[in-house]
């Protein structure tokens, strides 16, 4: 919404929410004290916010002066009820449709924005014609609101958001109603050249979203498998993935081997997806689906118990430094992060664990592992125990092993020569992104391991 705002300074744009805290987070007027860190977004926020970018907790008066308005709330996996585990809560999606049926006066045309299964919109436009047939009871002279319900997906990543919705490689509009997807397409033809601007019905935009993120992951767990396999036969992921990727027909983005995919969408589409194919009677395209998510947890286990197996089959008391706790660079966001399995995975048995990342705060990090930093009092969840640390000096002091989890750039250049001296001997360095020297490790006196590569 602050790109659309920066880039059609002509219309306004309100953002709102229950949330009152989070909203006042998003109005302060320190750019730090923004909720989401996304590179560029704080520019993005200064140059529009109080021009033609608001803030607000105010629903009711927004969306009845609204001539558009955008569903953008969060559609988590069920965690209990029919489809737990797979399918999509879509509470969020029903409880906005509900405001904007009661509120909505005009024509009003509503945008499905969240990741939503295919078909949701049915259920949208329900809501919003029970409203159509009813006058308002407050109101009793006031016309019957009409709506128009379009679907318009955002491929946008995390950490390069802003880029990616400034450039997008193409934006998705599904609809029936043709003045409504013509109106919402005027907004994107603003910065976005026509010829990307895809038209759609409504069904295939659902579907295309989330099966475009189920095709991304695949790819990951696809080279991941590769990569077990370069680790037991000497072959190099390095030089497989250049290989593969050079042949146009695949191409080289996205086939970094790694700890496996994290994130806000991947799983969570995948598994929808897995529960759709299900639902439609199409079992054997769910279990398809199925073994790329299976894939992924199996890469995190298997760098977890790697780890253990290098440190003479025991981490039990051991330290062991995790260098990154995002899912990926650039973000402070830690959903789905595959820190959080591996860490709980050696913490099970029985390491203490010294966490640094550059962006993620300590209260993000006991809300994902599911408890609160110990020393030596046995609260948590197991044996384990671990610390938030500020420094990387501080996260590898007296540590028996160095995990590199996240890309960030800063641990691309650390003195390994300096940090060794402190750390214990023999002592290891796993990078699981192939992103640390090589040489630099081996001079250092370290042992090294690195994903798709193996022992070096
Ligand atoms: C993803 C999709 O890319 C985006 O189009 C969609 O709108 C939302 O979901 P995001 O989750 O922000 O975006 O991150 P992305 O950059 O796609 O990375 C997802 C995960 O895959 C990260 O954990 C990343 O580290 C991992 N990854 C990505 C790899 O392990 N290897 C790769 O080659 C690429």
């Amino acid at each position: 919404m602050a790109v659309i705002a920066d880039r059609c300074p002509q219309i306004d744009v309100t953002v709102v929410d229950l949330n009152e805290e989070r909203i006042s987070a998003w109005n302060s007027d320190d750019l730090k004290q923004l909720p989401v860190y996304e590179p560029g977004l704080d520019q993005v926020i200064n140059r529009t916010r109080g021009r033609n970018l608001y803030f607000s907790t105010s629903i009711e008066t927004s969306i009845k002066s609204a001539d558009m308005v955008f569903i953008s709330v969060n559609t988590p996996t069920k965690l209990k009820g029919l489809g737990a585990g797979q399918a999509s809560d879509l509470k969020w999606v029903e409880a906005c449709a509900r405001q904007v049926a009661n509120y909505a006066s005009g024509h009003t045309i509503v945008v499905e924005k969240s990741t939503l299964p295919v078909r949701t919109a049915v259920a949208i436009k329900t809501i919003l014609s029970a409203r159509s047939t009813q006058p308002d009871p407050l109101n009793a002279n006031e016309d019957y609101p009409t709506f128009s319900v379009l679907s318009n997906p955002e491929f946008l990543a995390e950490g390069t958001a802003i880029k990616d919705l400034e450039e997008p490689d193409r934006v998705l509009i599904g609809g029936e109603d043709p003045l409504a997807v013509e109106a919402l397409a005027l907004i994107y033809e603003n910065w976005v050249p026509s010829e990307i601007i895809l038209r759609t019905n409504l069904w295939s935009s659902e579907l295309s979203k989330l099966t475009a993120n189920a095709f991304l992951a695949q790819r990951i767990s696809s080279i991941n498998s590769v990569s077990a396999l370069c680790e037991a036969t000497g072959a190099d992921i390095a030089e497989v993935s250049l290989a593969i990727g050079t042949d146009s027909r695949i191409g080289t983005k996205f086939l970094n081997a790694g700890p496996g995919f994290g994130g806000s969408c991947f799983k969570k589409d995948i598994l929808n997806l897995v529960y759709l194919s299900n639902y439609f009677g199409l079992p054997e395209v769910g279990y398809y689906w199925q073994q790329v998510v299976t894939l992924n947890d199996w890469q995190q286990k298997r760098i977890a118990q790697l780890v253990v197996k290098k440190l003479f089959g025991t981490v039990s008391g051991k330290k062991l430094a995790i260098l990154g706790f995002a899912f990926k660079a650039n973000t402070n966001d830690t959903r789905e992060a595959p820190a959080i399995s591996i860490a709980l995975e050696l913490i099970e048995e029985g390491a203490f664990i010294t966490i640094h990342d550059p962006k993620v705060e300590s209260s993000q990090v006991a809300n994902a592992l599911g408890c609160e930093p110990t020393f030596n009092n046995k609260i948590s969840i197991s044996e384990g125990e671990w610390l938030m640390v500020s420094s990387v000096e501080e996260a590898v002091t007296g540590a028996d092993a160095v995990l590199i989890l996240t890309e960030w750039d800063e641990y691309k250049k650390l003195n390994w020569a300096n940090l060794s001296r402190n750390m214990r001997t023999p002592s290891w360095v796993f990078d699981t992104r192939g992103i640390v020297d090589i040489t630099q490790v081996k001079s250092a006196g370290l042992n090294f391991w690195r994903v798709g590569q193996g022992e070096d």
